[in-house]
């Protein structure tokens, strides 16, 4: 009989994109990406695993719903770890042949329009790498999973290395600085309302490396030396060239991803009002004080620092006003809103209400930790509790 392992790992949000893969099946990426992680207090994935002689066959449970294992992405996590596990000899034979369970959850909605896969399979990872005893690289086992899932082992700053191998041995992520390095950063995740189904980001950086012209001139001009210049600001904690950075590429990212034929379309009206004043409030401020950025749908992450974050919450509430003021803010406990001179001259309109449905206030933390007894999702007998 096996003990319960469960592990809590953490969200991360580029600051340099990654999209388009090398190797679809290896998901080896065609460049390097750079993101922060968050802090698990605040977003989180969980995941328990067990094996046991008497189970009869693999199978998972994420946000309480039992799904099939039959997924190309989990066995090939599994089957990975398992072959590992067998070349070290790190647990008896007997137990490489019992199968196992697993239970996942998010402790935030899918609906936040944050993707959820890079916390769940570093999570996983994490987990199962423990059960079968392995020494590995769990940045490289978690990317097989989801790609920026890579990240997601790492707390702090981190640069997933897009590397050169065939094998996708040397496509690996690793610490820039750790979450105490700047720790006045601060993000604020404004989640919008959105009806729309976008297409998901494996399908939309397929379309898009295959058939955009601008994407090559990414990989291999702007984000190669953004990357450097991006890890420099990080180390020398410079916040103006960090800003600059970071909204620079996210506004390539999704420009590349329109000249994807057809469009890969993941911002609205919201998404652009929102940058429109990011420009308008750092324009006022004399620089950048805020910087946004946006993956594969309207959700916005804003970067400051903390001094500024009273401010922007309430640039925040003045353009975007909320009907129930009512846990409008979650997560870290929200700061008394400072007014702002300078909005009253503002020519842009506040918008109807709700357009953000909430706001997520967070900041840098640290990687995958190993949780206690008591947080196990399954019960003894290997069943989601
Ligand atoms: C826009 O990691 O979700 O968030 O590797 O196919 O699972 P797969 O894609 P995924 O892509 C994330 C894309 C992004 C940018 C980023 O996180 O770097």
């Amino acid at each position: 009989m096996s003990d319960i392992i469960s592990v809590k790992a953490p969200v991360n949000i580029a600051v340099i994109k990654y999209w388009g893969k090398r190797n679809e099946k290896l998901i080896i990426p065609l460049n390097d990406s750079v993101s922060a992680t968050l802090d698990t207090k605040v977003m989180c994935a969980k995941t328990s695993v067990c094996a046991r002689p008497d189970f009869v066959e693999d199978r998972i449970w994420l946000n309480g719903v039992e799904e099939s294992v039959k997924n190309e992405r989990l066995q090939n996590c599994l089957i990975k770890i398992r072959s590992i596990a067998t070349e070290q000899q790190s647990v008896e034979k007997d137990f490489l042949q019992w199968k196992v369970h697993i239970c996942s959850e998010n402790n935030f909605p899918t609906a936040a329009g944050l993707a959820s896969s890079a916390a769940g399979y570093a999570c996983l990872v994490t987990a199962l790498a423990k059960l079968y005893k392995v020494k590995a690289d769990l940045s490289e086992l978690a990317r097989l999973g989801s790609g920026s899932a890579c990240r997601s082992i790492y707390g702090g700053f981190v640069r997933w290395h897009a590397g050169t191998k065939p094998d996708g041995s040397d496509s690996v992520a690793k610490q820039v600085v750790d979450s105490q390095h700047w720790s006045e950063m601060r993000v604020l995740v404004l989640v919008v309302a959105d009806t729309k189904k976008h297409i998901s980001s494996s399908t939309g950086m397929k379309i898009t490396a295959e058939t955009s012209e601008f994407i090559k001139h990414r990989v291999e001009v702007t984000v190669p030396s953004r990357v450097e210049k991006i890890c420099d600001a990080i180390k020398q904690k410079d916040f103006t060239t960090f800003a600059e950075l970071t909204m620079k590429d996210s506004n390539e990212f999704h420009a590349t991803c329109l000249s994807a034929y057809p469009p890969c379309v993941y911002l609205t009206d919201t998404s652009h009002k929102i940058i429109q004043i990011v420009h308008f409030y750092n324009e006022m401020c004399g620089s950048p004080k805020v910087a946004y950025t946006f993956d594969a749908g309207p959700t916005a992450c804003l970067y400051l620092l903390e001094d500024e974050v009273p401010k922007v919450l309430s640039l925040i509430n003045h353009f975007f006003p909320s009907s129930s003021n009512k846990d409008f803010v979650k997560g870290l406990p929200c700061p008394t809103l400072e007014n702002i001179e300078f909005l009253k001259n503002s020519k842009i309109q506040p918008s109807g209400n709700d357009l953000i449905k909430y706001v997520i206030y967070t900041k840098v933390g640290d990687g995958p930790i190993i949780l206690n007894d008591s947080d196990h999702l399954l019960n003894e007998n290997g069943k989601p509790k």
